[in-house]
């Protein structure tokens, strides 16, 4: 597998990493263990060296699971998990709110650390930007990580742009970890010339659209509520109904390249950028097999042009996230 830097950091991973999330959260009930473990190791041996969990994803469970299926592989993979929220297994999805606060990252951080069985975490995320806390003091405590030896490189998630200038100023960010895809673009607006001028990497999160962009979720799916989509305003039928257009624009460019939707979709967010790298989930070694594939898959100057001036004629229907979930974003 090809490798790329994020960014100007010195943190080099395979160009495709794998989204462990749904292994454990979000998308259904939590899958069996051992053969997450297997599909993790899977993926090693197939050349992928960077891993996405958090805290909260189960929470706690995720990074548990990457743990001990990494633990055989300690330098020479990269994980990154993420902080900033406040768990409490008692709460919708384990989650009762933000808490960014620098003690309590630091406290935070020793449980990751043990969870998944390293040293120092290689990337540590800030999940969300918490707005009761200055960030200048979220990267201050990172800082300290940093210099005790317990995390490597800094990121942070979903945030703004000029909270990203404001971060890096005390401690350089490594990468902003966001949603990015053909149907979420919002990053192209700011947050990716804001990476570019200061040497960030960018991992697009969600790159296959939670599944929408794969052209296997047609209109009539259901999903139900225990998995997160059930929620999403983007997922109900007349969204998915309408969204097929973008889907029919894949499968033509599919088509053309001789390759799957979710390898177009992958290949597209590659070529954007050198220094992105997407994290798909998948929970299956087929797919992952297909997925990693797309590292081959070139769209020209010609495919690229095909794309944007088909996807500028489509508008997206259905929010990505409730509205107070996107509160959460772009901050
Ligand atoms: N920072 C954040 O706030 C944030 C938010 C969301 C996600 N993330 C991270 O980003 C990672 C990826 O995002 P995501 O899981 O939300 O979405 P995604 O990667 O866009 O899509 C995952 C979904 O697509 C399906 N899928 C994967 N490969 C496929 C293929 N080749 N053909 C057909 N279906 C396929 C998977 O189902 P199967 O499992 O059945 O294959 C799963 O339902 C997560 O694992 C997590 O680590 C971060």
């Amino acid at each position: 597998m090809q490798k790329r830097k994020l960014g100007k950091s010195n943190l080099e991973v395979s160009t495709i990493g794998l989204g462990c999330m749904g292994m454990s959260y979000s998308y259904g009930p939590p899958k069996e263990k051992q053969e997450m473990i297997a599909l993790i190791r899977a993926a090693v041996e197939r050349g992928v060296t960077f891993f996405d969990t958090a805290e909260a994803y189960g929470p706690y469970i995720n990074e548990e699971l990457v743990g001990e299926a990494l633990a055989p592989f300690r330098g020479q993979v990269v994980i990154a998990t993420k902080f900033g929220w406040k768990i409490d297994l008692k709460a919708e999805r384990g989650l009762a709110g933000l808490d960014s606060r620098p003690e309590h990252i630091k406290e935070v951080a020793e449980g990751s650390l043990k969870r998944l069985r390293v040293d120092a975490i290689d990337l540590y995320y800030q999940h969300r930007v918490d707005p009761e806390v200055p960030i200048e003091d979220v990267a201050g405590a990172v800082k300290d990580l940093i210099q005790q030896g317990k995390v490597k490189h800094f990121g942070l998630s979903e945030a703004a742009a000029k909270t990203i200038r404001r971060a890096h100023a005390v401690q350089p960010i490594s990468a902003v970890q966001s949603e990015y895809s053909l149907w979420h673009r919002d990053p192209e607006k700011e947050v990716l010339p804001t990476c570019e001028e200061l040497g960030i990497g960018f991992v697009p999160y969600s790159p296959l659209g939670k599944g929408f962009l794969t052209g296997k979720i047609g209109e009539n799916a259901k999903f139900d509520s225990s998995d997160f989509r059930s929620i999403l305003p983007r997922f109900t039928s007349e969204a998915l109904k309408a969204n097929q257009a973008l889907i029919h624009l894949l499968s033509s460019i599919a088509e053309r390249k001789k390759a799957p939707l979710a390898q177009i979709a992958l290949a597209w967010l590659l070529a954007q950028k050198p220094w992105i790298v997407p994290i798909p989930g998948t929970t299956k070694l087929d797919r992952l097999e297909e997925n990693i594939g797309a590292v081959a898959v070139e769209l020209t100057p010609d495919d690229l042009r095909d794309i944007e001036s088909a996807s500028s004629k489509i508008t997206i229907q259905g929010a990505r996230y409730p509205e107070q979930i996107e509160r959460m974003t772009n901050r």
